[in-house]
């Protein structure tokens, strides 16, 4: 791909409002910017322009038969985009919307395939981070953008990780502080009478249930998609959030953790080894050791951020802590398993 001119808007050093406006000509004019949302930072393009569409899959590398969310700032959007959404469907949107939630619905024939990889729905959210309303309202258009990193890598969380990805491929990127959530939105299909989670997230399982009870989990949420199979979402199927490092997940309580991953260290004593650690007291003769967090809110802001940065101090590989825990939990173990191409040892 050619090398572009990328226009970085620093909301931090630079009129917010200006820029934000400035961005949304982009949009306009055909243009793709990444720009911050609540979760990670997205990389958008005007969900009714095939062009521009298309550029967000040349820019990211991202195979065409994976599907974008599209980004609305107001729930009446939903109607540009989709039809035939039930009553229920409706009560949990109003519900979780705005906030890290995408609700897959039967699409209307205005929405581009490209957008949808062909599949007769459309994935849509309404983010709560003020600066998205922003630039999604001033834009004018509902905005497809999926997250803001190049395929494969860790999901952007600072403006620095969509700059070292993206700059020089997209036209324009609004920079500001670091998402909260730290992990990609809760997907959930709402065609059926099921509500069910393709990608689990901010808003967890158990919040659903308390607003649909017969909400569930789908299976691939924790296991690979062999080859033959068609997963209900595009995106099951591909791999996901790995560093350079290779990182292997160990399971389990605090000392048999401990005495794992102590002897993998040892085991690998040429090699450049990292630990992503939960147990804080557990002290290991590794090169780069860092803390996620002791439970899964942190450990979700923090996992992508700190997946990278073992990048950075070149770890070739990365032992994960880990154990089940509530709320954020299945979101991290989402993403750890994948970013670990599933090799995790239960100890
Ligand atoms: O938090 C987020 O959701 C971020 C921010 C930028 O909003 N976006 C994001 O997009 O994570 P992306 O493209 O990285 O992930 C979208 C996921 C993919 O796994 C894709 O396969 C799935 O949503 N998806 C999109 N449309 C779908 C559809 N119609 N049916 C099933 N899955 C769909
Ligand atoms: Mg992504």
């Amino acid at each position: 791909m050619e090398n572009i001119v990328t226009q970085i808007y620093d909301l931090n050093k630079c009129d917010a409002a200006a820029a934000i406006q400035s961005a949304a000509a982009v949009i306009k004019s055909g243009g793709i910017v990444a720009f911050p949302t609540e979760t990670v930072y997205g990389l958008g393009a005007d969900a009714f322009n095939e062009a521009a569409v298309r550029k967000i899959f040349a820019a990211k590398g991202r195979p065409s038969d994976n599907p974008l969310i599209v980004h609305i700032a107001d729930i009446s959007m939903i109607n540009s985009l989709t039809q035939g959404v039930s009553e229920t469907a409706r009560r949990i949107i109003a519900e979780f919307m705005p906030g890290p939630f995408t609700a897959v619905l039967k699409k209307s024939p205005s929405v581009p395939d490209c957008v949808t990889a062909g599949l007769d729905t459309v994935a849509v959210r309404f983010p709560a981070n003020k600066t998205a309303q922003a630039f999604i309202k001033a834009a004018g258009t509902p905005i497809a953008a999926p997250s803001a990193n190049l395929s494969g890598k860790p999901s952007p969380t600072e403006a620095k990780h969509v700059i070292a990805d993206l700059a020089g491929r997209v036209d324009a990127i609004i920079a500001a502080g670091s998402s909260e959530v730290g992990v990609e939105s809760t997907v959930v299909d709402l065609t059926g009478d099921v509500p069910i989670i393709l990608r689990p997230g901010g808003v967890t399982l158990e919040m659903l249930q308390a607003v649909a009870a017969n909400a569930a989990v789908d299976e691939h949420v924790l296991t690979s998609v062999s080859p033959d199979e068609t997963p209900r979402s595009p995106g099951m199927k591909y791999k996901h959030y790995a560093p350079n490092a290779d990182v292997t997940v160990i399971e389990g309580a605090q000392g048999a953790v401990f005495r794992r991953i102590s002897a993998l260290i040892a085991e690998n004593s040429g090699v450049r080894t990292g630990v992503l650690r939960m147990y804080p007291e557990n002290e290991y003769n590794a090169d780069v050791i860092l803390d996620a967090g002791t439970n899964g809110r942190d450990y979700a802001h923090r996992l992508f951020t700190l997946l990278r940065t073992f990048d950075e101090f070149g770890v070739e590989k990365v032992f994960a802590e880990f154990c089940d825990i509530d709320g954020y939990g299945l979101a991290v173990k989402n993403r750890l398993y994948k970013s670990a191409g599933n090799k995790v040892e239960r100890v």
